[in-house]
């Protein structure tokens, strides 16, 4: 399996959040990505969220991620785990399949999809629409739409963190690429692979929280590590 944060998606020129550049070094979370400032100020949320929703839309998935893609379509079973909101892991995989069906290289995004959005009330998905004057209002129930990701201070979807933490228990290996390994839940993730037996290799620029457990460490970055790893 493969776990990844941002730093995967830094070649494709998505800003990262912790590192030189990092987006939490100029702008505060506090204020922009926690259900606290949602709820207190859902203007300003929104407006931070549509602005990095157009950022990512222009960027296209990088080296590395089309490595891991096409590793996972060979083997065909899933076994991605992102951490990131871009999408780019889901258009690497459509792109890599071609004709064929792209599942295997799907991810579980278990921090949610940017390009989404939710219904505060109702928990209706639809799909993000540009933002206007008003704040956009679900189509079912007229509740607050917001977008589908998760905020600081709320709980990752039960379900698709269990799958995650299955796959990773599982498995004899844990690829872990570009994440500085601080955010909970899924910091914890590789930890079960290391607990169930299996190894971890880690891919990244810097040494991280993890690096200390990793099996072995791959110093680089990712776009070039990953297509020399995986072929
Ligand atoms: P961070 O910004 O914390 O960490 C990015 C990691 O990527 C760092 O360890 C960098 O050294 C590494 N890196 C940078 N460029 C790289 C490259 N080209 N190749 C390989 N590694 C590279 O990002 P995450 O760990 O993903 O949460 O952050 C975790 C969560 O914190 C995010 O999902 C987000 C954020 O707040 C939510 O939005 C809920």
């Amino acid at each position: 399996m493969a776990l990844t944060g941002a730093g995967i998606s830094a070649e494709s020129g998505v800003p990262t959040f912790r590192d030189a550049g990092g987006l939490w070094r100029s702008y505060r979370p506090e204020e922009l990505a926690t259900i606290g400032a949602f709820e207190r100020d859902p203007r300003t949320v929104w407006e931070w969220y549509a602005w990095r929703r157009g950022f990512v839309a222009e960027c296209q998935p990088n080296d590395g991620h089309r490595a891991l893609a096409r590793f996972f379509l060979a083997r065909g079973t899933a076994g991605i785990v992102t951490q990131n909101v871009d999408g780019l892991h889901t258009r690497a995989a459509l792109k890599e399949a071609g004709d064929g069906p792209p599942d295997a290289a799907l991810p579980i995004e278990i921090h949610g999809a940017i390009a989404r959005d939710r219904c505060n009330r109702c928990g209706l998905r639809a799909d993000a629409e540009p933002l206007g004057d008003s704040l956009p209002r679900c189509a079912a129930c007229g509740g607050m739409r917001r977008p589908d990701v998760v905020l600081f201070g709320e709980m990752l979807d039960s379900e698709l963190l269990a799958r995650a933490h299955r796959l990773a228990e599982r498995a004899d290996l844990c690829l872990v690429i570009g994440t500085s390994a601080v955010v909970q839940p899924a910091a914890g993730i590789p930890l079960a692979t290391l607990h169930g037996g299996g190894s971890v290799i880690e891919v990244n620029t810097e040494a991280t929280e993890l690096t200390g457990a990793a099996t072995v460490e791959v110093r680089g970055a990712a776009g070039v590590v990953l297509p020399a790893l995986l072929g």
